[in-house]
């Protein structure tokens, strides 16, 4: 970490977020992190590098930036940042597992993460079995039959908000002689840091909460120790899908305000997730933050609040929920997340369609919130009129 006149080791998330990576410029003193547009490097003669830069698909100083400030606060060893979410998921696979290699992967996930394993990395031989990792013991069977050279898991879970207990799956993975990895996009570092917990990797989707504002895709693998460092560096350049100066860039901005933004995400869900649970239309809430939620527990135990995304099922079916995701003004009818402004779905028809008729089929009744930092009485009147 570049904060050589700071005790970066006492510094709080908050503190970090700011600073982690992003001294003032050395050259001019610029506060913020400039964007080096430039794709390659003078050298002081043949191999003579200033700071190891030689190519801006190898390091890039933005991009730098970022995977510092990332690494900080995921508190890990070493970040990397790449085009996107998947980009990074990808070459994260492709660093860890070798043909023949089985991943348990959840049973609620992200249907781009399932469809990455079900269509891509299966033809090159890399396996998958899913199981609900909310049952330890189904986990515990499944690591004893397959001997997974990874445990992939979510918490909260997309688009069905399960909570799953990163140090007991941990302690699982590590006693089957597997990695544990996380993918913390729902929770992002500031309420939720799997390392700690005992995950070894973390990956993110930085096009949502960590980038906040909807303007940027991006993803990000957090190492918990050096051991794959070098090769994942290795494939990131080998590969090349990282993630441009720009876009590291507006990242990072989006970071800087992710502890203020990540409080009023929390507040707004809870005050939605409390209306819809009174309202007729509505059969269940799923929000880990309700106490009647099976994993509120576990999600008290390793989460500092409880997200700004919130599910719900409808009693009139399928038919209803289109409807009511086509009646919101506030809430924008969009896929992604994590941004300033409200988005409503259907994960169904849009965001999980590609796990339509697998094990990670998602409920036709069920519409998915990630609730923005607009006024709360402002959406809750939005949602009031749409359900209406
Ligand atoms: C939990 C989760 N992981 C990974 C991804 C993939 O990230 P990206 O869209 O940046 O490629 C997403 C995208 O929605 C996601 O929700």
């Amino acid at each position: 970490m570049n904060l050589d006149h700071l005790d970066a080791e006492k510094l709080s998330f908050e503190s970090l977020a700011i600073h982690a990576g992003q001294e003032p410029d050395p050259l001019t003193g610029a506060v913020v992190t400039p964007i080096y547009q430039t794709s390659t490097y003078k050298q002081d003669g043949v191999g003579g590098t200033r700071g190891g830069y030689e190519y801006s698909r190898t390091a890039n100083p933005t991009r730098t930036a970022l995977e510092t400030c990332m690494a900080a606060l995921e508190n890990g060893a070493r970040a990397f940042a790449f085009a996107s979410g998947m980009a990074a998921e990808d070459c994260l696979i492709r660093t860890l597992c070798r043909p023949g290699d089985r991943v348990l992967i959840p049973g609620d996930a992200y249907g781009g993460t399932f469809r990455l394993f079900d269509k891509v990395m299966r033809a090159w031989g890399v396996e998958h079995t899913p199981v609900r990792q909310t049952d330890l013991e189904a986990v515990a069977r499944a690591a004893a039959e397959h001997r997974p050279r990874l445990i992939w898991a979510e918490t909260p879970t997309n688009p069905l908000l399960a909570i799953v207990d990163i140090r007991a799956l941990a302690a699982l993975a590590h006693s089957h002689g597997a990695l544990l990895v996380v993918d913390n996009t729902f929770a992002s570092p500031y309420l939720q840091r799997p390392l700690d917990l005992g995950a070894d990797v973390v990956v993110h989707s930085t096009t949502k909460y960590v980038g906040g504002h909807s303007d940027v895709v991006g993803g990000v693998i957090v190492l918990k120790d050096p051991a794959h460092a070098d090769e994942l560096a290795f494939n990131q350049n080998a590969t090349g899908a990282v993630a441009g100066p720009f876009d590291a860039w507006l990242t990072l901005r989006g970071i800087k305000t992710l502890a203020v933004r990540m409080d009023r995400h929390c507040a707004n869900a809870a005050r939605v997730a409390a209306a819809l649970a009174e309202h007729p239309a509505v059969t269940s809430v799923l929000y880990p933050g309700r106490p009647g939620h099976p994993g509120h527990e576990v999600a008290k135990s390793q989460m500092r609040d409880f997200g700004g995304m919130v599910s719900f099922r409808l009693a009139g079916g399928e038919e209803k929920a289109v409807d009511v995701c086509g009646r919101t003004a506030l809430f924008t009818l969009g896929e992604s997340l994590g941004g300033v402004e409200s988005l409503i779905e259907h994960p169904a028809r849009m965001t999980h369609a590609s796990v339509a008729g697998s094990a990670l089929e998602v409920p036709s009744d069920l519409v998915r919130l990630s609730v923005g930092i607009e006024d709360p009485d402002d959406l809750l009147a939005d949602l009031t009129r749409a359900l209406a």
